[in-house]
């Protein structure tokens, strides 16, 4: 298993590109399902989770060429339309090939996800609306099989609770259906916008994504279409948070500012000096004493729970008392305890992470667990005193793309070890 070796202490410097967004490409490929015209993907990442993807879509009957971050995928036919076991188990998001493959074909038959490191994260609400626009769902062996025979009609779904792949499987199951359906309580983040902007163009009829309340007109059929993801909002606000922590000028380039609004508010309310430089940039400048500030995570446009982790990183470095809650997901404070072997002096009580600062971090051996934790083990390594060595950083590739060598080029000792 790959390791990284970062020797922290340096400040971060000059510009830092931003990928396309992993969890906008993910939707997005699902999306290729539901015509048997060809559709064009750019500036898709090159990280494990497409990849799986990917080879997902390939066994469901989906022909797919890969051109650098240029992707064209044609489902002539379905020919198999399953998720397996032994890929829904390496990557949860499979899960959003059943929308589609029920709109497409009628039926689907896809593993149950498991358990996941984070928490429990069920997929009931996916199965709840499909069985509202009228699919018959079966749960056996570890899989669910959902069967449309006569087609789905449209319904009005209201979510228990706000899910992004939830709402992003329904409007994609929703917008071959028959008639109208209402989306209630969806969720509102940038990927739901980007998958409904695709599916527009490729003659769905979607009104309201990005807000609370979407409303899809069912459509005889879709056609292919050409469609470039937005950039990654989190890989962006990763790399903020890096060079707020290490002091240093650095800009994040080829990014959509808008999508970090919580993060630059709560960065400029610790002192962190956050400019926008351009239509597609942001800029951080260090140096200024960091004060501690509570922070809280949210649905979109709330403080994203997949910067949590790299929030926690930065708030061992601000002075005083930070209280972070985490309100999404039941266990992800896994990296409170890697950052405690580093130097860092957190209290775990329930949602809450008290977390006292400033504290000299020192490196340490320490383990990746998952896609976000790992990305604030290497925050921390960047500002602690010596050599960091992380290992299992697979967990990294799946969400960032070359990020040792994003990191390396603005001046970080950061380096892949086989
Ligand atoms: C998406 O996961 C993202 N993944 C996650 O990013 C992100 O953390 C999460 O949204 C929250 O923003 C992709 O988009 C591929 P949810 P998703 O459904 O859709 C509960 C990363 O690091 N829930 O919005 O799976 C669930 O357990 C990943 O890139 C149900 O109870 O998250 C969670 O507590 C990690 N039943 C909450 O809702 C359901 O049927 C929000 O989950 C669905 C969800």
């Amino acid at each position: 298993m790959d390791k990284f070796v970062i020797t922290g202490g340096t400040a971060l410097q000059g510009e830092i590109p931003t990928s396309g967004s992993k969890n906008a490409a993910l939707p997005a490929l699902a999306a290729a399902l539901l015509t048997e015209e060809p559709v064009t993907l750019h500036r898709i990442p090159a990280v494990r989770d497409i990849r799986t993807m990917q080879r997902l879509l390939v066994d469901i009957g989906c022909k797919v060429d890969v051109d650098g971050g240029t992707v064209r995928l044609h489902t002539e036919r379905v020919v198999c339309p399953e998720a397996p076991y032994e890929l829904v188990k390496t990557m949860r998001a499979s899960s959003l090939v059943l929308g589609p493959l029920v709109a497409r074909t009628g039926r689907a038959r896809v593993s149950l996800p498991g358990g996941c490191a984070i928490g429990a994260r069920p997929i009931n609400l996916h199965i709840f609306g499909l069985e509202q626009l009228g699919a018959r769902i079966e749960q056996a062996h570890g899989y669910i099989e959902a069967v449309a025979t006569e087609g789905l009609r449209g319904a009005t779904i209201h979510f228990d609770r706000i899910t992004v792949t939830g709402t992003e499987d329904l409007m994609m199951a929703a917008v071959l259906a028959k008639g109208e359906t209402i989306l209630r309580n969806a969720a509102r983040e940038p990927e739901v916008t980007d998958l409904a902007a695709m599916l527009v163009k490729m003659g769905a009829q979607i009104e309201g994504a990005g807000t609370s309340t979407i409303r899809i007109q069912g459509v005889e059929r879709l056609s292919g279409a050409e469609h470039a993801i937005i950039p990654d909002r989190i890989e962006a606000g990763t790399f903020l948070i890096a060079g707020a922590m290490t002091g240093g000028e650095l800009t994040v380039t080829g990014c959509v500012p808008e999508h970090l609004g919580a993060l630059v508010s709560k960065l400029q309310q610790t002192g962190v000096h956050v400019t926008q430089p351009g239509p597609d940039s942001l800029q951080v400048r260090g140096g200024n004493p960091i004060r501690s500030v509570d922070m809280t995570t949210e649905e979109y446009p709330g403080f994203a729970t997949d910067l949590q982790a790299q929030y926690m990183a930065f708030a061992t470095q601000a002075t005083g008392i930070a209280i972070v809650v985490e309100t999404i997901f039941e266990n992800r404070f896994m990296h409170a305890q890697e950052l405690a072997r580093m130097g860092a002096n957190i209290r775990l009580d329930g949602k809450q992470a008290i977390v006292a600062g400033p504290t000299t971090l020192t490196g340490a051996g320490v383990i990746a667990s998952d896609l976000r934790a790992s990305a604030s083990l290497v925050l921390a390594a960047l500002v602690a005193k010596g050599e960091t060595v992380i290992d299992r950083v697979y967990h990294i590739d799946r969400g960032y793309e070359k990020i040792e060598a994003k990191l390396a080029h603005a001046g970080a000792k950061i380096r892949r070890v086989e």
